[in-house]
Protein backbone atom coordinates (compact mmCIF):
# COMPACT_ATOMS: atom_id res chain seq x y z
CA UNK A 1 0.00 0.00 0.00
CA UNK A 2 0.86 4.09 -0.41
CA UNK A 3 1.53 4.02 2.93
CA UNK A 4 2.50 1.44 5.96
CA UNK A 5 -0.24 2.79 7.84
CA UNK A 6 -2.33 1.36 5.53
CA UNK A 7 -3.54 -2.12 5.19
CA UNK A 8 -6.84 -4.74 4.55
CA UNK A 9 -8.03 -7.23 7.00
CA UNK A 10 -9.80 -9.85 6.87
CA UNK A 11 -13.12 -9.24 6.14
CA UNK A 12 -11.45 -7.04 2.94
CA UNK A 13 -11.80 -4.01 4.81
CA UNK A 14 -9.53 -0.86 4.42
CA UNK A 15 -7.11 -0.44 7.85
CA UNK A 16 -6.06 2.47 9.22
CA UNK A 17 -3.49 2.72 11.76
CA UNK A 18 -4.54 -0.35 12.38
CA UNK A 19 -7.92 -0.10 12.80
CA UNK A 20 -11.61 -0.83 10.83
CA UNK A 21 -12.13 2.43 8.85
CA UNK A 22 -15.23 0.35 8.13
CA UNK A 23 -16.37 0.40 11.94
CA UNK A 24 -15.31 3.73 12.50
CA UNK A 25 -17.39 5.23 9.62
CA UNK A 26 -20.41 3.05 11.40
CA UNK A 27 -19.15 4.41 15.08
CA UNK A 28 -18.31 8.24 14.02
CA UNK A 29 -20.57 8.50 11.05
CA UNK A 30 -18.71 10.28 7.90
CA UNK A 31 -17.68 12.79 6.35
CA UNK A 32 -14.97 11.63 8.99
CA UNK A 33 -11.19 12.55 8.81
CA UNK A 34 -9.28 9.97 10.98
CA UNK A 35 -5.69 10.95 11.72
CA UNK A 36 -2.88 8.30 13.13
CA UNK A 37 -1.29 9.47 15.74
CA UNK A 38 2.03 7.57 15.82
CA UNK A 39 2.30 8.60 12.34
CA UNK A 40 2.35 11.99 13.48
CA UNK A 41 4.86 11.46 16.41
CA UNK A 42 7.15 9.30 14.25
CA UNK A 43 7.23 11.90 11.39
CA UNK A 44 8.10 14.61 13.90
CA UNK A 45 11.03 12.31 15.33
CA UNK A 46 12.34 12.19 11.87
CA UNK A 47 12.93 15.30 11.59
CA UNK A 48 13.64 16.07 15.28
CA UNK A 49 16.97 13.36 15.40
CA UNK A 50 18.01 14.40 12.19
CA UNK A 51 18.53 17.81 12.78
CA UNK A 52 19.71 17.19 15.96
CA UNK A 53 22.72 14.80 14.52
CA UNK A 54 23.73 17.16 12.23
CA UNK A 55 23.63 20.24 13.44
CA UNK A 56 23.83 22.02 16.74
CA UNK A 57 21.76 20.68 19.53
CA UNK A 58 18.81 24.01 18.98
CA UNK A 59 18.89 23.18 15.87
CA UNK A 60 14.78 22.38 15.16
CA UNK A 61 11.77 21.88 13.34
CA UNK A 62 9.10 23.98 13.34
CA UNK A 63 5.83 22.25 12.75
CA UNK A 64 4.07 24.60 10.12
CA UNK A 65 0.81 24.51 11.36
CA UNK A 66 -0.86 26.07 8.50
CA UNK A 67 -1.24 22.79 7.17
CA UNK A 68 -3.48 21.49 10.65
CA UNK A 69 -4.37 23.11 13.11
CA UNK A 70 -6.21 22.72 16.19
CA UNK A 71 -5.27 22.46 20.09
CA UNK A 72 -4.75 18.77 20.13
CA UNK A 73 -2.09 18.67 17.23
CA UNK A 74 0.09 21.51 19.22
CA UNK A 75 -0.45 19.03 22.70
CA UNK A 76 1.51 16.50 20.22
CA UNK A 77 4.08 19.12 19.36
CA UNK A 78 4.92 20.35 22.52
CA UNK A 79 5.43 16.51 23.74
CA UNK A 80 7.71 16.13 20.78
CA UNK A 81 9.80 18.82 21.59
CA UNK A 82 8.85 20.59 18.67
CA UNK A 83 8.77 24.54 17.59
CA UNK A 84 5.93 25.64 16.12
CA UNK A 85 5.91 27.98 12.50
CA UNK A 86 2.54 30.24 13.39
CA UNK A 87 1.29 32.27 10.43
CA UNK A 88 -1.92 33.99 12.63
CA UNK A 89 -2.83 35.11 15.62
CA UNK A 90 -5.54 32.06 15.24
CA UNK A 91 -3.09 29.83 15.44
CA UNK A 92 -0.56 31.15 17.73
CA UNK A 93 -3.83 31.49 20.39
CA UNK A 94 -4.71 27.50 19.52
CA UNK A 95 -1.20 26.91 20.32
CA UNK A 96 -1.31 28.94 23.60
CA UNK A 97 -4.76 27.45 24.08
CA UNK A 98 -2.92 24.09 24.07
CA UNK A 99 -0.29 25.17 26.55
CA UNK A 100 2.00 25.57 23.97
CA UNK A 101 5.79 27.41 25.04
CA UNK A 102 5.39 31.15 23.74
CA UNK A 103 9.17 30.68 23.09
CA UNK A 104 8.98 27.83 20.71
CA UNK A 105 6.43 30.09 18.12
CA UNK A 106 8.33 31.55 15.24
CA UNK A 107 5.41 33.69 14.01
CA UNK A 108 5.11 34.38 10.05
CA UNK A 109 3.53 36.53 7.55
CA UNK A 110 3.83 38.94 5.19
CA UNK A 111 1.42 41.16 6.29
CA UNK A 112 1.42 41.63 9.75
CA UNK A 113 -1.15 44.13 11.34
CA UNK A 114 -0.52 46.15 14.27
CA UNK A 115 -2.99 44.00 15.90
CA UNK A 116 -1.05 40.54 15.32
CA UNK A 117 2.43 42.61 16.54
CA UNK A 118 0.60 43.53 19.43
CA UNK A 119 -0.66 40.40 20.16
CA UNK A 120 2.01 37.99 19.42
CA UNK A 121 4.72 40.63 21.71
CA UNK A 122 1.97 40.58 24.83
CA UNK A 123 2.03 36.18 24.72
CA UNK A 124 5.98 36.79 24.20
CA UNK A 125 6.05 34.60 20.79
CA UNK A 126 9.29 33.57 20.99
CA UNK A 127 10.66 35.01 17.76
CA UNK A 128 9.03 36.87 14.64
CA UNK A 129 10.11 36.31 10.62
CA UNK A 130 10.03 39.35 9.52
CA UNK A 131 8.72 40.33 5.65
CA UNK A 132 9.45 43.71 5.06
CA UNK A 133 10.05 47.08 6.38
CA UNK A 134 6.64 48.76 7.82
CA UNK A 135 6.59 45.35 9.72
CA UNK A 136 10.05 45.80 10.97
CA UNK A 137 9.25 49.14 12.13
CA UNK A 138 6.08 48.45 14.34
CA UNK A 139 7.58 45.88 15.58
CA UNK A 140 10.58 47.79 16.98
CA UNK A 141 7.98 50.70 18.03
CA UNK A 142 5.61 48.36 20.01
CA UNK A 143 8.51 46.40 21.67
CA UNK A 144 10.05 49.68 22.26
CA UNK A 145 6.95 50.49 24.70
CA UNK A 146 6.93 47.10 25.98
CA UNK A 147 10.55 47.63 27.30
CA UNK A 148 11.78 44.34 25.33
CA UNK A 149 13.65 43.17 22.83
CA UNK A 150 11.96 41.29 20.41
CA UNK A 151 13.98 38.37 18.43
CA UNK A 152 13.34 38.48 15.00
CA UNK A 153 14.79 36.52 11.38
CA UNK A 154 14.51 38.47 8.15
CA UNK A 155 12.85 35.98 5.57
CA UNK A 156 14.67 36.63 2.43
CA UNK A 157 13.92 35.40 -1.41
CA UNK A 158 16.55 33.22 -2.77
CA UNK A 159 14.98 33.35 -6.03
CA UNK A 160 14.97 29.63 -6.83
CA UNK A 161 12.19 27.85 -8.90
CA UNK A 162 11.71 24.10 -7.25
CA UNK A 163 9.28 23.50 -10.32
CA UNK A 164 6.40 23.09 -7.91
CA UNK A 165 2.92 24.31 -8.47
CA UNK A 166 2.72 27.41 -9.17
CA UNK A 167 0.49 28.83 -6.33
CA UNK A 168 2.77 27.10 -3.69
CA UNK A 169 5.78 28.21 -5.04
CA UNK A 170 7.13 31.32 -2.74
CA UNK A 171 11.02 31.62 -2.84
CA UNK A 172 11.08 32.91 -6.65
CA UNK A 173 12.28 36.38 -7.04
CA UNK A 174 8.83 37.59 -8.20
CA UNK A 175 7.19 36.68 -4.56
CA UNK A 176 4.96 38.49 -2.39
CA UNK A 177 6.93 36.79 0.18
CA UNK A 178 10.59 38.35 2.02
CA UNK A 179 13.07 40.67 0.23
CA UNK A 180 14.98 39.47 -2.36
CA UNK A 181 18.69 38.64 -2.69
CA UNK A 182 19.57 39.41 -6.30
CA UNK A 183 18.13 43.12 -6.66
CA UNK A 184 20.08 44.29 -3.89
CA UNK A 185 17.00 44.58 -1.23
CA UNK A 186 18.05 42.30 1.22
CA UNK A 187 20.91 43.54 2.05
CA UNK A 188 19.46 46.89 2.11
CA UNK A 189 17.09 45.78 5.00
CA UNK A 190 19.36 44.26 6.91
CA UNK A 191 21.34 47.13 6.83
CA UNK A 192 18.28 49.26 8.18
CA UNK A 193 17.40 45.99 10.68
CA UNK A 194 21.23 46.47 12.06
CA UNK A 195 20.34 49.77 13.06
CA UNK A 196 16.57 49.11 14.42
CA UNK A 197 16.19 49.23 18.17
CA UNK A 198 14.23 46.76 20.09
CA UNK A 199 14.98 43.87 17.94
CA UNK A 200 17.74 41.48 17.85
CA UNK A 201 18.41 40.06 14.36
CA UNK A 202 19.35 36.13 15.09
CA UNK A 203 19.59 35.15 10.91
CA UNK A 204 17.60 34.43 7.80
CA UNK A 205 14.58 32.99 6.95
CA UNK A 206 13.97 31.02 3.44
CA UNK A 207 11.40 29.21 2.08
CA UNK A 208 11.72 27.62 -1.60
CA UNK A 209 8.47 25.80 -2.30
CA UNK A 210 5.77 22.86 -1.06
CA UNK A 211 5.72 18.97 -1.92
CA UNK A 212 9.81 19.10 -3.02
CA UNK A 213 10.92 15.44 -3.32
CA UNK A 214 14.70 16.33 -3.36
CA UNK A 215 17.26 17.52 -1.32
CA UNK A 216 19.23 19.70 -4.27
CA UNK A 217 16.70 22.90 -4.03
CA UNK A 218 17.18 22.92 -0.37
CA UNK A 219 21.19 22.67 -1.27
CA UNK A 220 20.63 25.76 -3.74
CA UNK A 221 18.68 27.64 -1.39
CA UNK A 222 21.64 27.12 1.54
CA UNK A 223 24.02 27.89 -0.76
CA UNK A 224 22.45 31.26 -2.02
CA UNK A 225 21.91 32.18 1.40
CA UNK A 226 25.07 31.45 3.35
CA UNK A 227 26.65 33.53 0.08
CA UNK A 228 24.29 36.36 1.66
CA UNK A 229 25.19 35.41 4.96
CA UNK A 230 29.35 35.69 4.15
CA UNK A 231 28.28 39.00 2.23
CA UNK A 232 26.65 40.98 4.71
CA UNK A 233 29.30 39.44 7.77
CA UNK A 234 31.58 41.05 5.19
CA UNK A 235 29.95 44.30 4.56
CA UNK A 236 27.96 45.04 7.68
CA UNK A 237 29.57 43.25 10.10
CA UNK A 238 26.62 40.51 11.52
CA UNK A 239 27.39 37.12 11.12
CA UNK A 240 23.70 35.24 11.65
CA UNK A 241 23.28 32.75 13.82
CA UNK A 242 20.29 31.09 12.48
CA UNK A 243 19.08 29.29 9.18
CA UNK A 244 15.66 28.75 8.74
CA UNK A 245 15.29 26.73 5.41
CA UNK A 246 11.51 26.51 5.29
CA UNK A 247 8.78 23.67 4.39
CA UNK A 248 9.52 20.46 4.49
CA UNK A 249 10.19 17.46 1.98
CA UNK A 250 7.16 16.33 -0.01
CA UNK A 251 4.19 13.67 0.98
CA UNK A 252 3.64 10.50 -1.34
CA UNK A 253 -0.04 11.03 -2.48
CA UNK A 254 -0.50 8.80 -5.01
CA UNK A 255 1.64 4.95 -6.19
CA UNK A 256 2.80 7.22 -9.31
CA UNK A 257 4.50 9.73 -7.29
CA UNK A 258 8.26 9.43 -5.97
CA UNK A 259 9.21 7.85 -3.48
CA UNK A 260 9.25 8.92 0.02
CA UNK A 261 12.00 11.39 1.07
CA UNK A 262 14.40 9.95 3.22
CA UNK A 263 14.41 12.77 5.86
CA UNK A 264 17.33 11.46 7.27
CA UNK A 265 19.63 10.97 4.30
CA UNK A 266 18.72 14.50 3.17
CA UNK A 267 19.38 16.56 6.30
CA UNK A 268 22.48 14.63 6.50
CA UNK A 269 23.80 15.39 2.96
CA UNK A 270 22.39 19.09 3.32
CA UNK A 271 24.15 19.28 6.29
CA UNK A 272 27.89 17.62 4.93
CA UNK A 273 26.80 20.43 1.83
CA UNK A 274 26.96 23.28 4.48
CA UNK A 275 29.42 22.27 6.70
CA UNK A 276 31.85 22.74 3.87
CA UNK A 277 30.21 25.52 2.40
CA UNK A 278 30.45 27.12 5.84
CA UNK A 279 34.04 26.49 6.02
CA UNK A 280 35.05 27.32 2.90
CA UNK A 281 33.33 30.89 3.37
CA UNK A 282 34.45 30.89 6.91
CA UNK A 283 31.53 30.95 8.70
CA UNK A 284 30.28 29.03 11.73
CA UNK A 285 27.89 26.15 10.56
CA UNK A 286 24.50 28.28 11.73
CA UNK A 287 21.15 26.44 14.19
CA UNK A 288 19.48 25.02 11.57
CA UNK A 289 15.38 25.34 11.85
CA UNK A 290 13.19 23.80 9.42
CA UNK A 291 9.37 23.98 8.86
CA UNK A 292 7.89 21.24 7.67
CA UNK A 293 4.29 20.94 7.63
CA UNK A 294 2.82 18.44 4.83
CA UNK A 295 5.56 15.66 6.03
CA UNK A 296 4.39 15.70 9.27
CA UNK A 297 0.24 15.41 9.02
CA UNK A 298 -0.37 14.12 5.51
CA UNK A 299 0.05 10.62 5.64
CA UNK A 300 -1.36 10.47 8.97
CA UNK A 301 -4.91 11.26 7.58
CA UNK A 302 -7.52 9.85 5.81
CA UNK A 303 -10.77 10.68 4.94
CA UNK A 304 -13.75 8.72 5.06
CA UNK A 305 -16.97 9.05 2.86
CA UNK A 306 -20.41 7.43 2.64
CA UNK A 307 -21.12 6.61 -1.47
CA UNK A 308 -24.60 8.61 -1.90
CA UNK A 309 -25.18 7.15 -5.49
CA UNK A 310 -23.41 6.66 -8.92
CA UNK A 311 -24.70 8.67 -12.05
CA UNK A 312 -23.47 7.62 -15.77
CA UNK A 313 -23.50 9.81 -18.56
CA UNK A 314 -23.57 7.64 -21.26
CA UNK A 315 -20.61 7.99 -24.23
CA UNK A 316 -19.31 10.30 -21.34
CA UNK A 317 -18.06 9.17 -17.60
CA UNK A 318 -19.58 7.61 -14.60
CA UNK A 319 -19.91 10.06 -11.24
CA UNK A 320 -19.49 8.63 -7.88
CA UNK A 321 -21.34 11.14 -5.20
CA UNK A 322 -19.70 11.38 -1.51
CA UNK A 323 -21.48 13.21 1.30
CA UNK A 324 -18.39 15.34 1.91
CA UNK A 325 -16.68 17.69 -1.51
CA UNK A 326 -14.28 21.07 -1.86
CA UNK A 327 -15.78 21.99 1.54
CA UNK A 328 -13.42 19.34 3.40
CA UNK A 329 -11.03 18.60 0.93
CA UNK A 330 -10.91 21.63 -2.09
CA UNK A 331 -7.37 20.70 -3.07
CA UNK A 332 -8.11 18.90 -6.47
CA UNK A 333 -10.58 22.15 -6.92
CA UNK A 334 -7.92 24.32 -6.31
CA UNK A 335 -4.90 22.59 -7.40
CA UNK A 336 -6.24 19.36 -9.60
CA UNK A 337 -4.15 17.25 -6.56
CA UNK A 338 -3.90 13.77 -7.13
CA UNK A 339 -5.17 11.46 -4.49
CA UNK A 340 -5.99 7.65 -3.71
CA UNK A 341 -9.39 6.70 -3.56
CA UNK A 342 -10.95 3.68 -2.87
CA UNK A 343 -13.98 1.63 -1.26
CA UNK A 344 -13.18 0.44 2.02
CA UNK A 345 -15.78 -2.03 2.81
CA UNK A 346 -14.80 -3.66 -0.73
CA UNK A 347 -10.31 -3.86 -0.21
CA UNK A 348 -10.95 -6.79 -2.34
CA UNK A 349 -13.19 -6.03 -4.90
CA UNK A 350 -12.08 -5.74 -8.75
CA UNK A 351 -11.57 -2.29 -9.22
CA UNK A 352 -12.77 -1.96 -12.78
CA UNK A 353 -14.98 0.98 -12.61
CA UNK A 354 -13.51 4.40 -13.93
CA UNK A 355 -15.25 6.80 -12.21
CA UNK A 356 -15.17 10.15 -11.32
CA UNK A 357 -15.52 11.48 -7.26
CA UNK A 358 -17.45 14.70 -6.70
CA UNK A 359 -18.95 15.96 -3.41
CA UNK A 360 -22.33 17.19 -2.59
CA UNK A 361 -21.45 20.84 -3.37
CA UNK A 362 -23.41 23.03 -5.78
CA UNK A 363 -20.98 23.71 -8.50
CA UNK A 364 -19.49 21.65 -11.26
CA UNK A 365 -15.77 21.65 -10.27
CA UNK A 366 -16.33 20.55 -6.98
CA UNK A 367 -14.92 16.93 -7.31
CA UNK A 368 -12.76 15.08 -5.11
CA UNK A 369 -10.80 13.07 -8.41
CA UNK A 370 -11.31 12.26 -11.31
CA UNK A 371 -11.03 8.69 -13.77
CA UNK A 372 -10.11 6.54 -10.33
CA UNK A 373 -10.43 3.15 -10.80
CA UNK A 374 -12.72 1.68 -8.11
CA UNK A 375 -15.08 -1.32 -7.28
CA UNK A 376 -18.78 -0.49 -8.96
CA UNK A 377 -19.88 1.48 -6.34
CA UNK A 378 -23.44 1.83 -4.70
CA UNK A 379 -25.32 3.59 -2.20
CA UNK A 380 -23.94 2.90 1.88
CA UNK A 381 -20.70 1.95 0.80
CA UNK A 382 -17.45 3.63 2.25
CA UNK A 383 -15.33 5.75 0.42
CA UNK A 384 -11.77 6.47 1.96
CA UNK A 385 -9.45 9.36 0.37
CA UNK A 386 -5.81 8.83 2.21
CA UNK A 387 -2.92 10.92 3.03
CA UNK A 388 -5.45 14.02 3.93
CA UNK A 389 -4.27 14.99 6.99
CA UNK A 390 -2.19 17.70 5.42
CA UNK A 391 -4.03 20.98 3.89
CA UNK A 392 -7.52 19.59 4.19
CA UNK A 393 -9.44 20.33 7.73
CA UNK A 394 -7.20 23.81 7.79
CA UNK A 395 -8.53 24.79 4.45
CA UNK A 396 -11.97 23.26 4.95
CA UNK A 397 -15.12 25.75 4.67
CA UNK A 398 -18.88 26.18 5.61
CA UNK A 399 -19.94 26.48 1.79
CA UNK A 400 -23.22 25.38 1.07
CA UNK A 401 -23.68 25.58 4.84
CA UNK A 402 -22.35 21.85 5.22
CA UNK A 403 -21.05 20.94 8.27
CA UNK A 404 -16.90 20.76 9.15
CA UNK A 405 -16.56 16.82 9.91
CA UNK A 406 -14.81 15.64 12.81
CA UNK A 407 -11.40 14.49 13.65
CA UNK A 408 -11.05 11.54 15.33
CA UNK A 409 -7.33 10.39 16.83
CA UNK A 410 -6.08 6.81 16.24
CA UNK A 411 -3.99 5.17 18.72
CA UNK A 412 -3.33 1.99 20.30
CA UNK A 413 -6.30 0.52 19.18
CA UNK A 414 -8.14 3.25 20.60
CA UNK A 415 -10.49 6.01 18.83
CA UNK A 416 -10.85 9.45 20.40
CA UNK A 417 -12.73 12.60 19.15
CA UNK A 418 -10.58 15.61 18.99
CA UNK A 419 -12.49 17.66 17.12
CA UNK A 420 -16.48 17.69 17.70
CA UNK A 421 -18.11 17.53 13.79
CA UNK A 422 -20.24 20.97 13.51
CA UNK A 423 -23.89 21.18 14.12
CA UNK A 424 -26.07 23.27 12.42
CA UNK A 425 -26.34 25.87 15.58
CA UNK A 426 -22.27 26.42 14.87
CA UNK A 427 -23.19 27.48 11.34
CA UNK A 428 -25.14 30.34 13.10
CA UNK A 429 -23.56 30.93 16.29
CA UNK A 430 -21.56 34.41 14.52
CA UNK A 431 -25.03 35.55 13.13
CA UNK A 432 -26.54 38.35 14.74
N1 LIG B 1 7.07 27.49 5.79
C1 LIG B 1 6.56 28.42 4.97
C2 LIG B 1 7.08 29.78 5.02
C3 LIG B 1 5.52 28.08 4.09
O1 LIG B 1 5.04 29.01 3.27
C4 LIG B 1 5.03 26.76 4.07
C5 LIG B 1 3.95 26.38 3.17
C6 LIG B 1 5.60 25.83 4.95
C7 LIG B 1 6.62 26.22 5.79
C8 LIG B 1 5.13 24.40 5.03
O2 LIG B 1 5.44 23.71 3.87
P1 LIG B 1 5.21 22.12 3.80
O3 LIG B 1 6.21 21.46 4.70
O4 LIG B 1 3.82 21.87 4.25
O5 LIG B 1 5.43 21.78 2.38
N2 LIG B 1 -2.28 24.82 0.53
C9 LIG B 1 -1.23 24.20 -0.26
C10 LIG B 1 0.12 24.28 0.43
C11 LIG B 1 0.57 25.68 0.64
C12 LIG B 1 1.88 25.72 1.32
C13 LIG B 1 2.29 27.12 1.58
N3 LIG B 1 3.41 27.24 2.42
C14 LIG B 1 -1.59 22.75 -0.54
O6 LIG B 1 -2.67 22.34 -0.15
O7 LIG B 1 -0.82 22.04 -1.18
Amino acid sequence: MLHSNLGINEQGHLTFAGQDTVDLAKRFGTALYLLDEERIRANCRRYRKALRENFSADSLPLYASKALSFTGIYRIMAEEGMGVDAVSCGEIYTALKADFPAERIYFHGNNKTDEDIRYAIDHQVGCFIVDNAEELRAISAYAGQKGITQKILVRLTPGIDPHTFAAVNTGKIDSQFGQPIETGQAAAFIREVLVTEHVQLLGYHCHIGSQIFDWVPFRDAAEIVLRFSAQIRDSLGFCAQVLNLGGGFGVRYVEADPPQPDVAAYISQLAQYMRSRCSELNLPLPTVLMEPGRSIVADAGLTLYTVGGVKTIEGYRSYVTVDGGMTDNPRYALYGSPYTVMLANRMNDKADFCCTVAGRCCESGALIQENVMLPRACRGDILAVAVTGAYNFSMASNYNRLCRPGIVMLKDGQANVVVRRQTFADLTACDL
